[in-house]
């Protein structure tokens, strides 16, 4: 079978020969239908983020993927059935704690490998196979949005955590602002929109108009930030204080910057994977922004099972026109390649596709 590598070392993908897996007792054989790429996709092909498995020379690419259950080997899934299969693994030498528990989102760096980013081989290939446990059901009408529940899992749980910091007193996210109008930014916009309590959502980026991110903000019934006019601290002044900042762009900055744009009692969640970076903050107005405030800061990383479920009904309820959107484009693993390569700011997101359902 086929499957697209990555070296690690910044050398492009290559789409290589694999032998097709046998599942092992409790695993199913997946077709695999299409798997998304990302922002960490990029820094996994680059070398700045994961890891090789132990002993080889490269990793099979891709954590957002669909497919179609082909043999469901014994446990409980059936064949045919449209599956999203979870990124986490326990590491080489067994369970532990955290994946016993159902959190191994909770997992600390040595106690997890992480499927297409680090220590394990990814989900870019004809065939995969999973333990039934990771394999979560998508319903059969969704198979071509399927590989958006991963990156939707992401927010669920972000989300989650920070409506968990906030749950102490009487708060909504009224007024809530995305920073990043990647496909992650993007996708978490169209989720905040859909809720009831917030009112108006805001999202950030550094990009031109005509530009599809600026048209799919504004098609959602929010506001475009550009942070080269308007930087993060201006934002309260400029539009208004945030209930909720949501930070999508991986830049160190904005970590800390989204303090600045909080109201009182706000809340930040802190997704983006910046590279180890030195620059200089007010650390005492930073402090004193989240003690006088009672603000928060959140970070958060991967999802488990229960965010994948939910994503799936939130998959479900986004507009049609959404998930279309966002998939700017499908290519065949030959062309893959391409899509690694180059900045075309006509893309949000590519999925590789393997098959069809
Ligand atoms: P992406 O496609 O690289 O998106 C990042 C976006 O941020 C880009 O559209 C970029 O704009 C914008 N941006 C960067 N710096 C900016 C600035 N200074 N001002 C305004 N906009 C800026 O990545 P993604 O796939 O959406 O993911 C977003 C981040 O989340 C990445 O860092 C990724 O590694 C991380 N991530 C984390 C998790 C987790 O579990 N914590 C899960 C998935 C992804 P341009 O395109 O115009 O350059
Ligand atoms: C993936 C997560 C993963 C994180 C860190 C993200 O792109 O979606 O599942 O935990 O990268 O490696
Ligand atoms: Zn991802």
């Amino acid at each position: 079978m086929q499957a697209l590598v990555a070296r690690g070392d910044g050398t492009p993908p290559e789409l290589v020969e694999r032998p097709r897996p046998e599942p092992a007792a409790g695993e199913a054989l997946v077709r695999v239908l299409r798997v998304g790429i990302d922002g960490t996709d990029h820094e996994v092909v680059a070398g700045n983020h994961g890891s090789l498995p132990e002993g080889a020379d490269a990793i099979v690419l891709g954590h957002e993927a669909v497919g179609v259950v082909e043999d469901p080997n014994g446990t409980d899934l059936r064949e045919g059935q449209v599956v999203a299969p979870t990124v986490r693994r326990p590491p080489a030498g067994g369970t532990n704690e955290f994946f016993e528990r159902g959190e191994p989102d909770m997992a600390p760096e040595g106690m997890y490998v992480e499927r297409g980013i680090d220590g394990a081989d990814g989900f870019m290939a004809d065939y995969v196979t999973s333990p039934a446990e990771y394999l979560v059901p998508v319903p059969r009408h969704l198979a071509e949005w399927g590989l958006l529940v991963e990156p939707l899992s992401v927010s669920e749980k972000a989300l989650e955590h920070a409506f968990a910091s906030r749950s102490a007193f009487e708060w909504t996210p009224e007024r809530t602002l995305v920073l990043g109008n990647g496909s992650l930014g993007l996708l978490t916009l169209a989720m905040l929109v859909g809720r009831d309590d917030v009112e108006r959502a805001y999202c950030l980026g550094r990009r031109d108009r005509p530009d599809p991110t600026i048209d799919f903000i504004e098609r959602l019934g929010a506001t475009y930030v550009d942070s080269r006019t308007t930087p993060v601290p201006d934002i309260p002044d400029r539009y208004e204080p945030m209930d909720l900042v949501y930070e999508a762009t991986g830049y160190a900055r904005h970590a800390v910057e989204t303090v600045s744009a909080l109201a009182p009692g706000g809340v930040g969640a802190l997704v983006g994977v910046p590279e180890p970076w030195t620059f200089e903050v007010d650390g005492g107005q930073f402090h004193r922004d989240l003690v006088l405030g009672n603000r928060a800061l959140v970070g958060t990383v991967n999802s488990g099972r229960g965010h994948f479920e939910t994503a799936v009904e939130t998959l479900q309820g986004l507009p049609e026109w959404v998930p279309e959107a966002v998939l700017t484009d499908v290519v065949a693993p030959e062309e893959a390649g391409g899509a690694f390569a180059d900045g075309d700011e006509r893309t949000i997101k590519t999925a590789v596709e393997f098959s069809t359902i």
